[in-house]
């Protein structure tokens, strides 16, 4: 039986996929706790979201560190004495540095709103959509220091219909994105990915 490892969320937005994440911490189908928030933006609803569950928030301003490997120096002090060993970003506005991309060696998960490598960046439904695919979707990866750039894990095809519009798309891939991360991250936790 594989021991529950602790996991931090990384967020800079509305968190919605913090909440599916929760959900499924709450509903013992994760297989870990999520144990720390952190998140870069004062005016992010993931603050709410990790509040109402009783999760701590990290919240870390970088203006206020001269690099960003220092901020994520602060960052990786916390997620050490909490006993953190896995990182989902879900929405987090910010490229990692190779400080933490090594501290937590294939061990940061992000989730992307297309078929990667198709569409990396951070208006990939619209992009996928302007460019008239007909399948887009979702994509689970490991970070590295590049842009939507590390190792592919999960994807979810998401087809695109002659009569919706984008922001009908948008919340199917939402949905979808719901679905497809907190199913990945259960069965890397059960390969024991985030094993100390
Ligand atoms: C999601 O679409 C995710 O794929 C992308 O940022 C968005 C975050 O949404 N990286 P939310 O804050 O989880 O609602």
């Amino acid at each position: 039986m594989v021991k529950k490892p602790k996991l931090a969320v990384f967020a800079s937005g509305t968190g919605s996929n913090l909440a599916a994440l929760l959900k499924a911490a709450q509903a013992d189908t994760l297989g870990g706790d999520i144990v720390r928030v952190v998140i870069d933006r004062k005016s992010a609803g993931a603050i709410a979201i990790a509040e109402a569950a009783n999760i701590p928030v990290l919240q870390i301003r970088y203006p206020a560190f001269e690099t960003r490997e220092a901020a994520e120096q602060e960052i990786v002090k916390t997620l050490v004495a909490d006993g953190v060993t896995g990182i989902l970003l879900a929405g987090y506005m910010r490229i990692l540095t190779p400080y933490i991309v090594q501290a937590f060696e294939q061990r940061i998960l992000n989730i992307h709103p297309a078929l990667l490598p198709s569409f990396p960046g951070n208006n990939a439904i619209e992009d996928a959509w302007n460019a008239g695919v007909k399948v887009t979707g979702v994509t689970i990866h490991y970070v590295d220091t590049g842009v939507d750039s590390g190792q592919i894990i999960a994807q979810t095809p998401v087809l695109i219909s002659e009569d919706e519009t984008i922001d009908e798309l948008t919340e199917r891939i939402h949905d979808a994105e719901h679905h497809l991360y907190p199913e990945t991250v259960a069965k890397l936790i059960k390969e024991g990915v985030f094993q100390a």
